[in-house]
């Protein structure tokens, strides 16, 4: 089974920034999830929310702010005071930390903005993943956006993505399979609500399903009977 560290190894230091995702690797994590939006002057950078507020020590959104001024933003406090200094990383940042790394692992890529849609930024997000030649085959695009999947999948005919559906009941198997075959997509990622549902075995005889956020070692185990393919977690020492 594959066990994404969700925002990094956010359940002990702060999501989303390279202490969490040093820490995740060090640990020995094999697959990463993050998540990113876009500054104002149209730089990708790892963050969660589409506000600054609850992550940092600023306030507003981050589509109002320059690459320039998020990086002066406090990243770590609010999670603990150990953690003053750490900033939000762009996305070339952590492509750069990656590419050193002697342990390659999976990178689960979260879309957040429906902004991505726009080409030219999609355009940018592809060349980043191609300046670097093991990147192609570990890097796996999702978005709850399907417009942003739709275009990325007309950029570019490789790339692998995971169609993200946030749980809802009333799924068929044949409804998640067609958005899945729209696109292409190699995994679908949901809420792991999905467990407790009718269609879990048969979905998962179908594609490839992942789970957020399993923290908890019981539905962790559950998750591995019902054929689940990978669950993202916030503590990785819960689960490996
Ligand atoms: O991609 C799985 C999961 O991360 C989606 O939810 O809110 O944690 O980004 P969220
Ligand atoms: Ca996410």
């Amino acid at each position: 089974m594959v066990i994404y560290a969700h925002r990094g190894f956010s359940g002990c230091y702060p999501e989303n920034t390279m202490i969490a995702f040093q820490k995740a690797y060090d640990y020995g994590a094999k697959a990463l999830e993050l998540d990113v939006q876009i500054t104002k002057d149209g730089k990708i950078i790892v963050i969660h929310d589409e506000k600054i507020d609850r992550t940092t020590n600023g306030k507003g959104f981050v589509k109002d702010f320059t690459v320039d001024q998020i990086k002066k933003l406090d990243a770590g406090s609010w999670f603990d005071q150990l953690y003053k200094d750490e900033k939000i990383p762009t996305l070339d940042e952590v492509i750069k930390w990656l590419s050193t790394i002697e342990r390659k692992m999976i990178v689960n890529i979260e879309l957040k903005s429906k902004e991505f849609s726009q080409r030219k930024i999609l355009r940018e997000l592809i060349n980043v993943i191609e300046k670097c030649n093991f990147l192609k085959h570990h890097i796996v695009f999702s978005s709850f956006s399907i417009e942003n999947l739709i275009e990325l999948r007309n950029l570019d005919s490789d790339v692998s993505l995971a169609l993200l559906l946030e749980w809802n009941k009333d799924y068929s198997v044949e409804e998640i399979m067609k958005l899945s075959e729209i696109v292409n997509a190699k995994y679908v990622h949901t809420d792991v609500r999905i467990l407790q549902s009718d269609i879990v075995n048969v979905l998962c005889n179908l594609t490839n399903v992942c789970v957020y956020t399993v923290n908890d070692q019981n539905i962790f185990k559950m998750a591995k009977s019902k054929g689940i393919f990978g669950i993202f977690t916030d503590f990785l020492d819960k689960m490996i």
